[in-house]
């Protein structure tokens, strides 16, 4: 969904970040008017923001305003963001001023405003400033955390604004329904590895992508996300705060548990698991002739993490993917009934594995439902759409197959109004 953001640049080194912020909401297809204080002139050009949003810059003494800019820009925007967000713009916001173009733009909006805090760590620590970013979370602004890490001042710790991707990447979530808020949902991605030796093992071809991009969608719909992955070529998700790094099956059914445990709504199990491990690990590296014929590594199977989680008592949600060569639909069927697993996602390898893009059927209990090629993202969005539906559906028909308490009496049909 496009929107129109105002992207408010206030005065800071990082302002330079902002150049791609505004570059990176173009390509989601959102408009952008950006908005730049006088210390972010001295930092890049109203110049150079016109010819990446296309849009003429508002500036505190540009062009022959009516007086109304921080007004009209604020009514034209669906959301305000500043980026970056000086230690004094958060403090003036948080108190109420309307000294400058930007505050008054924060003071006269409408929309909601996100910020992205920039600025050294002992001006972020002051506890003026921590006081002043609790203030701004009352009265319902959200902020875009800074990062730790070195800074331009050479010193390190928390205060460096977030990456571009990062803002742009959780920016929409602001605007998106939140269907899942106040629910936890588990994850599983990325390629499990099984040692032979040292240094050689068996793994698969899994990119991680579909994984990566089913946590971003749980997350824009509100979820509280756990991540349990082996190895990912895809970079995680940001704004995940429960991840959890794994190599093989039996490391990631140990992980999974413990997090099953501390109850979870629904579990969504895309990890390419590896069926089968070596039943003996070579403490030392495997050598060429040291045998007269090759060697012959003995397999054991690995546990079936999908379907010990969707066989517990309590289970969560379960999701599953069944990601065939062959007979994808007959396999993915005889899969989900063999899992038990009320929703399976099914794809073929070859349209699938490392791609960008996907082919997926939705198998559950009412329907079959063939989608057509879309990118992984879009996919993840309809999965996500139909657990939720799912999920709902389930809710409702275990509160109606509740025992009424003696007391509860039954309310009587209200007759509609003609
Ligand atoms: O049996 P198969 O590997 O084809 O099943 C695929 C589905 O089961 C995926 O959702 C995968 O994450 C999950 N799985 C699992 N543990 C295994 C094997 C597969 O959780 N050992």
């Amino acid at each position: 969904m496009s929107k129109h953001i105002l992207l408010a640049v206030t005065g800071g080194i990082a302002a330079y970040k902002a150049c791609e912020i505004v570059r990176l909401l173009k390509k989601q297809g959102h408009t952008v008017t950006v908005a730049m204080s006088e210390a972010a002139c001295n930092f890049i050009t109203p110049q150079t923001m016109q010819a990446l949003s296309g849009n003429p810059v508002l500036t505190q003494n540009g062009g022959a305003g009516n007086g109304m800019t921080h007004i009209q820009a604020t009514r034209a925007a669906d959301i305000m963001l500043i980026a970056p967000a000086s230690a004094n713009t958060i403090a003036k916001i948080a108190h109420g001023f309307a000294d400058n173009l930007i505050t008054e733009m924060a003071a006269a909006r409408k929309c909601p405003l996100a910020i992205a805090p920039a600025m050294n760590v002992e001006m972020w620590n002051n506890p003026a400033n921590l006081r002043n970013i609790q203030q701004l979370q009352r009265d319902g602004i959200h902020i875009l955390f800074p990062a730790v890490g070195e800074q331009a001042c050479g010193e390190t710790g928390i205060g460096r604004m977030r990456e571009a991707e990062e803002i742009a990447e959780l920016l929409p979530d602001f605007w998106s329904p939140k269907p899942l808020y106040g629910k936890k949902v588990l994850l599983t991605m990325g390629a499990c590895y099984e040692a032979i030796d040292p240094v050689r093992g068996i793994t698969n071809r899994s990119s991680g992508q579909m994984g990566a991009a089913l946590a971003r969608a749980c997350r824009m719909a509100g979820a509280e996300v756990y991540i349990v992955h082996a190895h990912m070529q895809a970079a995680l998700p940001v704004g995940i705060r429960h991840i959890h790094a794994v190599e093989s099956a039996k490391e990631m059914y140990d992980a999974v548990m413990q997090h099953v445990e501390t109850g979870m709504d629904a579990f969504i199990s895309v990890a390419a698991v590896a069926d089968y491990r070596a039943a003996q690990v070579s403490r030392q590296k495997l050598k060429k002739g040291q045998c007269s014929a090759a060697p012959v590594i003995k397999l054991t199977e690995n546990p079936d993490i999908l379907r010990s989680v969707a066989m517990l008592p309590n289970a969560p949600f379960c999701v599953g993917f069944a990601a065939e060569s062959e007979n994808v639909l007959a396999n993915a069927r005889t899969k989900r009934q063999k899992k038990h697993v009320p929703l399976m996602v099914a794809n073929d390898v070859a349209v699938a594995m490392g791609q960008s893009s996907n082919q997926i059927i939705l198998l559950d209990d009412e329907q079959e439902r063939a989608l057509p090629q879309m990118s992984k993202e879009q996919a993840a969005k309809y999965i996500v759409v139909r657990m939720i539906t799912l999920m709902r559906a389930r809710a409702a028909k275990a509160a109606a197959a509740k025992p009424k308490a003696p007391n509860e009496t039954v309310k009587p049909v209200e007759k509609k109004q003609p």
